[in-house]
């Protein structure tokens, strides 16, 4: 469950110990303090309920054991975005303590980059795997059409770019250029542009293939096309379309 620490409990917590809402409080306090008294939001760390969906695809190539290997790698992203929100709700923000080479906050944040990415790319790619894979449907079809002039040439541009890529083929719908597109992310935390809503995700690291396809990540490419599940590749659409 996500937790989250509105301003009005702010406003509560700071009363408690007779501090004011702006300013310097009674005792003393500095601004920068009462900041550190907020909790952090945190991210729902995902259990195997999660991955009940993903597992149904095992018939299809993508066997149990991957999955259940995989969990552990997408709680791990989990675990440490909410680590690294805490650690960064903790510490007091000094900007003359900050430094390009090395300091606490780049060590946070760069490395917070790395953790959400992660968490995000795994909550899409195991959203939208489960499904019966074939011809994609509903808008996204439409959209693949456009882009692609087919689903077969948007399928093959999505092996190649996989086979292309160090961790991660993402189909994003580009709201600037109004169309779809297959990116490339070799990492975590690196991302094909702005002004985009992810609505497809292919992990291509080893983990996600190595106990079932060895080094034949195209057989897994193939395994995978069978099991999108086109519904929450729409759905996820509409919702960056604020449909
Ligand atoms: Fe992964």
């Amino acid at each position: 469950m996500e937790n989250s620490f509105s301003r009005r409990d702010l406003l509560a917590a700071t009363a408690a110990v007779g501090l004011s809402a702006t300013g310097m409080g009674s005792m003393g306090v500095e601004q920068g303090r009462k900041l550190r008294i907020m909790e952090p939001k945190l991210v729902h760390v995902p259990t195997e309920a999660d991955i009940a969906k993903a597992l149904k695809t095992a018939p299809h190539g993508i066997s149990e054991a991957t999955h259940k290997a995989h969990l552990g790698l997408w709680q791990g992203y989990a675990n440490k975005t909410n680590e690294i929100r805490k650690a960064l709700a903790e510490m007091e923000m000094d900007p003359a303590k900050a430094n390009q080479i090395y300091s606490q906050i780049r060590a946070l944040k760069v490395n917070y980059a790395f953790a959400y990415g992660g968490y995000k790319n795994h909550n899409v790619y195991f959203d939208t795997i489960g499904g019966n894979g074939g011809p994609a449907t509903g808008d996204v079809a439409g959209l693949i059409n456009e882009a692609y002039g087919s689903h077969e040439a948007w399928a093959k541009d999505l092996k190649t770019t996989g086979i292309g890529a160090r961790g991660w083929v993402y189909l994003a719908y580009d709201h600037d250029e109004e169309r779809v597109f297959n990116f490339i992310g070799d990492a975590q935390d690196t991302f094909p542009s702005w002004n985009s809503t992810l609505i497809l995700a292919l992990d291509v690291y080893e983990h996600a293939y190595f106990l079932d396809f060895q080094t034949a990540r195209a057989k897994y490419i193939d395994a995978y096309l069978n099991v999108i599940d086109w519904d929450a590749v729409n759905a996820r659409l509409h919702k960056g379309l604020g449909k």
